[in-house]
């Protein structure tokens, strides 16, 4: 199916639009299941999102599942998605932690660990997966060359993702090596998918992954297969879309 492209002005106006979305999803089903990304992109998302639940949106029925987690980090590890999702996700929608499920990145048998993340998830249905998209075009951790047939996983970090994501830590060593993250093939069970990209930075990603080949040496090109698939791009992540 063909994706819909919405470019908004900027990443707050992107948040509101994906917010809207998922709203009118929570209010015609309160228990809804919402996939969820960490990073930058979806925040503008979260923020929206928690002025409507000020403005009454009833969240409380909602379960949302978190795409990856850091590996090797301790339970409540400010720098863990746990911690992120519940300062930036649950906290400010005034949710209960126990609506939210994060791989468990603290395990003692990590592979054990992505199994039974990959079981609880194949048995609740994903309403709508939020996504950020990789500069290298990758979703969640699935780095270049992922099967497309992976599942929830245990995943070595590229350096350029761990340098990518450095700027979270205090010192870039910090970065962990691996992590657990839902696989390609996890991902596109999921019913709908929200992509949203912002920066000039993101352009060639969102482009190879929306126009070029569906190839795993960009994970995110799986998604031109999804049936429900809605892209939300500031300007400068779409810039290469309108001049290619
Ligand atoms: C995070 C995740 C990653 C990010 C991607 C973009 O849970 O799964 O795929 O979405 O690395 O990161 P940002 O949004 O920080 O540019």
């Amino acid at each position: 199916m063909t994706p819909v492209v919405e470019v908004r002005a900027d990443s707050a106006a992107v948040g509101e639009a994906v917010a809207a979305r998922i709203a009118a999803l929570i209010q015609g089903n309160a228990s809804a299941v919402v996939g969820v990304a960490t990073g930058s992109s979806p925040g503008p998302v979260y923020t929206a999102l928690a002025r409507r639940v000020a403005d009454g949106l009833d969240a409380t029925g909602v379960t949302w599942f978190a795409l990856d987690e850091y590996l090797g980090l301790p339970l409540g590890h400010p720098r863990s998605y746990r911690t992120e999702l519940l300062d930036n996700l649950i906290h400010p929608l005034g949710l209960d932690p126990d609506a939210l499920w994060v791989p468990d990145g603290a395990a003692a048998d990590p592979d054990e660990a992505a199994r039974d993340y990959e079981s609880t998830l194949a048995g609740r249905r994903v309403d709508v997966q939020v996504l950020g998209i990789g500069r290298n075009g990758h979703i969640g951790f699935n780095e270049p060359g992922t099967p497309f047939t992976s599942t929830t996983h245990r995943v070595r970090l590229t350096e350029s993702t761990r340098a990518a994501n450095a700027r979270f830590f205090t010192a870039p060593q910090e970065v962990p090596h691996e992590c657990l993250t839902q696989g390609p093939a996890t991902i596109m069970r999921a019913r709908r998918i929200e992509l949203v990209a912002f920066g000039k930075h993101k352009a060639a990603a969102v482009a190879r992954a929306l126009r070029g080949p569906v190839s795993e040496e960009c994970p995110a090109s799986i998604l031109q297969r999804h049936r429900a698939l809605h892209v939300t791009l500031d300007r400068g992540a779409a810039a290469d879309l309108a001049t290619g």
